[in-house]
């Protein structure tokens, strides 16, 4: 079993993605982080041990940051409902499951402690891990890579070229992508290809009690429609870990935009050497729809076993 750390902003899609890979027999997810994204700190940590107590999951939690490191933090609660995983009527959040300390120390102990080298996932903003790897330089050696849904290759979603995460906190994916860690990511244009509809949503719901909450999360998102087809990015980052076969990857040198310009916040994907610099990234430029939507029910299932 792969040993996993998830840096997290539940967020509906967030959920989605926690659930799998809680549940996914090849990863051990040894610590969850929450930070600051969708909503407020206060809201993700709460959505996070919400999620975890409805699942009946014990994995530790540990608060994140509070806010981006530079940047006016955004919010995306008119997507992901006031709570940020609006839809549910979740139980009352175990807080025994939260341990206390900085994220950044906490994810390093799980590092050190691990006789294998560990796996990172961040489906939020970079916050987090970018203060993580400031911090604890040494343990890049011990990072098996880290797996992102984030960015984009060409237009954004929350400006004309960012997308949400990475815009969320610029110079945390700065840092990230300037880290020299091995790095895969699903940028926005992944996500326009991974989405699904109500006939695989009831397939999910009939799965058992934990499909159900699924189907209900997702059935509130984007104005409760699942007709058209609702993307679920961030599955695209555990999707890497599971079924890399699924992706197409092309590496590429990753710029992030940090000046005080109409593109800050931007991911600039070189993958022609324009800048003449090595690629720090694997991006998944292509994913088939097909494959994604099974591999989705068939994942899932796991989780109602
Ligand atoms: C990303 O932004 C958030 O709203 C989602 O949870 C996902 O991580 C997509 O741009
Ligand atoms: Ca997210």
């Amino acid at each position: 079993k792969k040993p996993l750390i998830i840096s997290t902003d539940p967020g509906i899609d967030d959920a989605v993605a926690l659930t799998i890979s809680l549940f996914a027999k090849e990863l051990d997810v040894k610590l969850i982080a929450a930070t600051w994204g969708n909503v407020s700190l206060e809201k993700t940590l709460n959505n996070t041990l919400k999620l975890e107590t409805f699942l009946g999951t014990k994995v530790p939690v540990v608060s994140g940051a509070k806010l981006p490191l530079v940047k006016k933090p955004i919010d995306a609660s008119e997507v992901h409902g006031k709570s940020g995983m609006d839809g549910f009527d979740f139980p009352e959040p175990d807080k025994g499951l939260l341990v206390s300390g900085l994220a950044a120390t906490k994810i390093h102990e799980v590092v050190a402690n691990s006789p294998e080298k560990v796996t990172l996932m961040q489906i939020g903003p970079a916050t987090d891990f970018a203060l993580y790897f400031r911090q604890y330089p040494d343990d890049l050696e011990k990072i098996e890579e880290l797996v992102i849904m984030g960015g984009a290759i060409g237009r954004g979603n929350y400006g004309p070229y960012d997308e949400y995460n990475v815009s969320g906190d610029p110079e945390a994916a700065k840092i990230v992508f300037e880290s020299g860690v091995k790095i895969r990511v699903a940028p926005l244009e992944l996500g326009h290809q991974a989405f699904v509809k109500q006939d695989t949503m009831d397939i999910v719901r009939n799965y058992g009690k934990n499909g159900d909450m699924l189907y209900s999360i997702l059935s509130n998102l984007h104005d409760g429609t699942l007709t058209d087809g609702l993307e679920i990015y961030d599955a695209l980052a555990v999707g890497m870990l599971l079924a890399p076969d699924m992706y197409t990857f092309k590496p590429a040198f990753v710029a992030i935009d940090t000046n005080d310009s109409y593109t800050y916040g931007a991911s600039v994907m070189d993958f022609d050497n324009f800048f003449g610099k090595p690629a720090n990234a694997e991006i998944g430029v292509a994913i088939d729809r097909e494959q994604f939507v099974n591999w989705f029910a068939k994942v899932l299932k796991e989780a109602d076993k």
